[in-house]
């Protein structure tokens, strides 16, 4: 993973938005008096979406007067965690993962369609589309290999069909996040198993079948004896 440092040009100021000090006062609300220091991230990730996409050097400063924080806990907040981006990137954003279960399955041809359609890790594209950063697992192994564009996962890709989604979504299409092989969500190619005998066929039949077994099983009742006439 590259190193992450503030951009070495930075704006003059930052200027919150109104939606931006409307999220900030309720995001402090949610928390005891004395513990608003825990509203950090949601305010950062707030100001980030206001300002195009990446956390600059005032926007920190104002988060840290905002929550009363020192300047530096701030700081390492923003400097810590990928999801914060500390220069300016594309419309759309690539974060690959590059973490063990993805190299193994393939992130490593992925970087190289990176390089190819968009450059170098956190270059932005002349058109301002692109961009792209290699990150530490997203959580999603079972699907790998895996990349987070913007807020969407893309999963189970291919070099082709990697390369397919960056130009699609540069010329403004409509692209399909998720796996990107015919599996549904996590689930194995061609359906789930757990629920299937050695055979291939259903453990359990269903509600209804198994509600017509017990019925049949059911005993007849009693019918009932007339009492006898006393003689
Ligand atoms: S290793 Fe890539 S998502 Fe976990």
């Amino acid at each position: 993973m590259s190193v992450r440092r503030l951009a070495e040009n930075q704006p003059d100021s930052f200027i919150p938005s109104q939606d931006t000090k409307a999220f900030a006062k309720a995001a402090v609300k949610k928390f005891p008096a004395g513990k608003q220091a825990s509203a950090v991230i949601p305010i950062l990730w707030q100001v980030q979406e206001q300002n195009d996409g990446w956390v600059c050097e005032p926007a920190i400063r104002w988060t840290a007067e905002t929550l009363n924080m020192p300047y530096i806990r701030v700081y390492e907040v923003a400097t810590f965690y990928t999801m914060f981006n500390l220069q300016p990137v594309g419309k759309f954003h690539v974060q690959l993962c590059g973490t063990t279960p993805c190299m193994l399955r393939g992130s490593e041809e992925l970087k190289t369609v990176c390089r190819n359609v968009i450059g170098g890790q956190m270059d932005v594209t002349p058109d301002g589309k692109l961009s792209w950063v290699e990150v530490e697992c997203l959580g999603a192994c079972v699907n790998a290999p895996v990349a987070q564009i913007n807020k969407d996962y893309y999963e189970d890709l291919t070099p082709e069909i990697f390369e397919r989604i960056l130009e699609d979504l540069r010329a403004g299409k409509k692209v399909k996040p998720g796996p990107q092989n015919p599996r549904h969500s996590s689930e194995p190619l061609g359906g789930a198993l757990t629920l299937l005998n050695g055979d291939g066929k259903a453990k359990s039949k269903g509600k209804a079948s198994l509600r017509a077994k017990t019925t049949a099983k059911k005993k007849k009742p009693k019918t009932l004896k007339a009492p006898r006439k006393p003689r």
